[in-house]
């Protein structure tokens, strides 16, 4: 066997994913890399390192084994790592950006659908007092409302396309982005998508340090009941103002996949705030992503360890 990778513990219970595709090219183990005296126990002898969203802070890194080269990240977000630190330890760092786009974006027409159409309440209603439906809430028809999406990349994209038969209108927010792909229109600023959206979905990335880009001032240009759907970052949204915007009625509802801490500590006001419909960061999740993401890192791990450059994926940071 040539190399050694090690995969962090934490969202797949298992390496049997990823020591069949190695194959004979490489031991395959799983170990705890919480905390830095973890890392450095937990990398002795390794060549490389796969993770998910586990934390790679500038200690974590430090405590790197000196015979680490590459760190496999076996999804998209790049945020839990420090970038800056893995390139000055001349560790490479390598993604894959494109794995579970159609996963995530159908996760985030779920929510879409499921927060307009008031599932939560019309469950509960169900179960418990069936004519009274009217306490559902009102339910104004999807083809003459508007979805602001911020963000028209790779999910932004899928999002409008699947949209497409349903919202009344499409209007979408990225500045980088060239050309937004009709009939979506584009947004001239953040504040006009947000003054004139129904529901809000957010499709762009976020880093430790940035400024949420919906704090309280942006929560509170939406309109009246409208509804904020999140699959891409926690830190992305003021959580707390969120959750006080909800409570007062401001906010119509809100659909999360991510929060700004995960899991939530108990007692995080969003667990209690009203129609709010979470789900535990598994926008990405079918039962071809989970193989495709284990799969493919290891491989694109073993191409970049070998010396090639991995035919999927993108290198982040070279080393
Ligand atoms: N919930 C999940 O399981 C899951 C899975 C995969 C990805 N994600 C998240 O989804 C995010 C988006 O993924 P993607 O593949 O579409 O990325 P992408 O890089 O293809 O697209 C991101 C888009 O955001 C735009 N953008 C950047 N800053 C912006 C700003 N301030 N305002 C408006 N637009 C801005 C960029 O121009 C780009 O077009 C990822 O960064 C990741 O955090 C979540």
């Amino acid at each position: 066997v040539a190399y050694t990778i090690v995969v962090a513990a934490g969202t797949f219970g298992d390496v049997a994913v990823e020591q069949e595709a190695a194959g004979p090219r490489a031991r395959v183990t799983l170990a705890d890399l919480a905390t830095p005296q973890d890392v450095a126990v937990g990398t002795a002898g390794a060549d490389a390192v796969v993770v998910t969203n586990n934390p790679l802070s500038a200690d974590h890194l430090r405590a790197f084994a000196a015979t680490v080269r590459v760190i496999g990240r076996a999804g998209v977000g790049l945020d839990a790592i420090d970038l800056e630190t893995a390139a000055a330890q001349r560790l490479a760092v390598y993604h894959l950006p494109d794995y579970a786009t159609h996963e995530v974006a159908t996760h985030a027409v779920a929510l879409i659908l499921a927060s307009h159409r008031r599932l939560l309440e019309g469950d509960r209603v169900a179960r418990t007092r069936w004519h009274d439906w009217r306490a559902i809430g009102e339910i104004a028809p999807i083809e003459e409302q508007t979805v602001g999406l911020i963000g028209c990349g790779r999910i932004g994209r899928a999002v409008a396309r699947r949209l497409e038969p349903l919202a009344g209108r499409i209007l979408v927010f990225d500045p980088y982005a060239e050309e937004i792909p009709a009939p979506a229109e584009r947004a001239g600023t953040l504040e006009e998508l947000l003054a004139q959206s129904d529901v809000v979905s957010l499709h762009l990335p976020w880093v430790p340090g940035d400024l949420p880009l919906l704090g309280r001032r942006e929560l509170e240009l939406l309109k009246p009941g409208a509804i904020v759907i999140n699959v891409s970052r926690g830190g992305l949204i003021d959580q707390d103002a969120l959750a006080e915007l909800l409570a007062a009625g401001t906010v119509g509802g809100a659909g999360l996949d991510v929060l700004v801490e995960e899991p939530p500590p108990t007692g995080t006001p969003i667990l209690s705030a009203p129609r709010t419909l979470l789900s535990p960061h598994v926008g990405w999740y079918s039962v071809a992503a989970e193989p495709r993401a284990r799969r493919q890192v290891v491989e694109g791990v073993l191409t970049l360890l070998e010396g090639g450059r991995p035919p999927f994926g993108r290198i982040a940071v070279e080393r």
